[in-house]
């Protein structure tokens, strides 16, 4: 595979893998396909916009015709999709527009890639579809252990036993029933089974990964952590739903960057694996980490802004618990986290902190010019 597709590529993942692949293959073309929604922000992919091998491509995952025509134009051999509507509160708010991007934009990449693939003479030989998808497509996890099993835990141990805690003992594996609760979550749910679906019926070769809950630099200041290390910064409220009890199973983004490089050159047709780290945190734990590590790195008292968590209502339907067992990924094809969450936490805050113009120019809107500005009439 040599002329590669990232749909999503201008997003907070999407913007990692875009990174990877073209520093690491020199030799592949990568298109890095995205329609610039609020969340889609073309200033994460600065380092990369001048290589030869990138290119960029403003597209509606929706419109099929104009993506048959890039496939053809492209001769494209490999898809890495991972455009998406992804935040869980806005899903609630505006399920259409997630049915729209998430399924009907999912199904269009499908029959497009089959009627260009099914169209030459090798056909499926040699191609990829790589669907990346979520953990929360299973739904939600009991809490039997409020107070956390210590790793290592009695049924699951995280291959470089470097686990953090267990909030109970069942673990989402590749065979768990999908549940989906949330808008958001329904909506991959429907596109991983379109994925699966033309495999089973086409014999397209595809791929499936659901992950967890990823977090580092270039993350939309809508989630937890972006949007609370901005929060302390300007010593604003941080919102904290519920209790603050929810478990979330966390991942270093570029991590899951390395799994996606991995999964799609070595990953098996018609598999599907589970990316996590062993890494399970209620979210008012990692709340005061997050609070502690800006408090330090800004030179202020470490803790002083702990009066900012605020306890505001519940999100309609939030998952109790998250957690993801991904002994698949590591025993087969031998992918590891590479880092411990102390860590990476560090290193995302320090980022956040070190470009804080990146993040002023989200929260003024001056981002979305950038396309017009550098890339227009290229
Ligand atoms: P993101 O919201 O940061 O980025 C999504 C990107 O898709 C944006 O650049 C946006 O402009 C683009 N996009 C949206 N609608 C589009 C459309 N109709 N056509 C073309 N492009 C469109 O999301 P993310 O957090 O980077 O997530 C990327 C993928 O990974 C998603 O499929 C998501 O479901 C999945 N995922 C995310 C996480 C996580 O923790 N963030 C975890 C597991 C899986
Ligand atoms: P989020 O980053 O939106 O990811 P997801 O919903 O996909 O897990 O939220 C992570 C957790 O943090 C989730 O349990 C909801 C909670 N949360 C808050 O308590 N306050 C907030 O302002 C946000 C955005 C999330």
């Amino acid at each position: 595979m040599k002329n590669i597709v990232i749909t999503g590529g201008a997003g907070f993942i999407g913007s990692h893998v875009v990174r990877l692949f073209v520093n690491k293959y020199p030799e592949y073309k990568i298109i890095c396909l995205d329609k610039l929604t609020y969340a889609g922000n073309l200033e994460n992919l600065k380092d990369v916009e001048k290589a030869p091998n990138y290119k960029f491509v403003r597209m509606d995952i929706c419109d099929f015709e104009a993506f048959y025509k890039l496939m053809q134009d492209e001769q494209i051999d490999g898809i890495i999709h991972l455009a998406a509507e992804s935040h869980v509160d806005r899903s609630i708010k505006d399920p259409f527009t997630f049915a729209r991007t998430n399924v009907m934009g999912t199904l269009s990449l499908l029959q497009a890639a089959k009627l260009y693939w099914e169209s030459l003479p090798e056909k499926y030989e040699g191609k990829r579809f790589y669907h990346i998808s979520t953990d929360e497509v299973y739904g939600a996890l009991e809490m039997t252990h409020p107070e956390g099993i210590p790793a290592p835990f009695s049924t699951v141990a995280s291959a470089s036993g470097e686990a953090h805690a267990a909030y109970g003992e069942e673990f989402f594996v590749e065979t768990t029933k999908y549940m989906p609760h949330s808008p958001y979550s329904a909506s991959k749910a429907s596109s991983d089974h379109f994925v699966r679906a033309y495999h089973d019926t086409y014999g397209m070769p595809t791929i499936v990964t659901n992950c967890s809950n990823n977090y580092g630099p270039y993350q939309f200041p809508e989630k937890l952590i972006p949007l609370f290390i901005n929060n302390i910064r300007h010593r604003k409220p941080l919102p904290v739903y519920g209790k603050g009890e929810n478990v979330r199973d966390w991942l270093f983004v570029e991590d899951h960057a390395r799994a996606i490089d991995v999964i799609f050159h070595r990953g098996t047709i018609a598999e599907t694996y589970n990316i996590g780290g062993f890494n399970e945190w209620k979210n008012i734990d990692i709340i005061k980490v997050v609070i502690k590590t800006v408090d330090r790195l800004l030179g202020r008292k470490e803790g002083e802004d702990m009066n900012l968590i605020t306890y505001v209502t519940d999100r309609l339907g939030h998952d109790a618990r998250y957690a993801i067992d991904s002994r698949k990924l590591q025993r087969e094809l031998g992918w590891e986290p590479s880092l411990q969450f102390e860590e990476g936490i560090e290193k995302t805050v320090r980022w956040y902190l070190d470009n804080q113009e990146w993040m002023d120019r989200i929260t003024s809107g001056e981002y979305e010019k950038y396309y017009e500005d550098m890339y227009k009439g290229r």
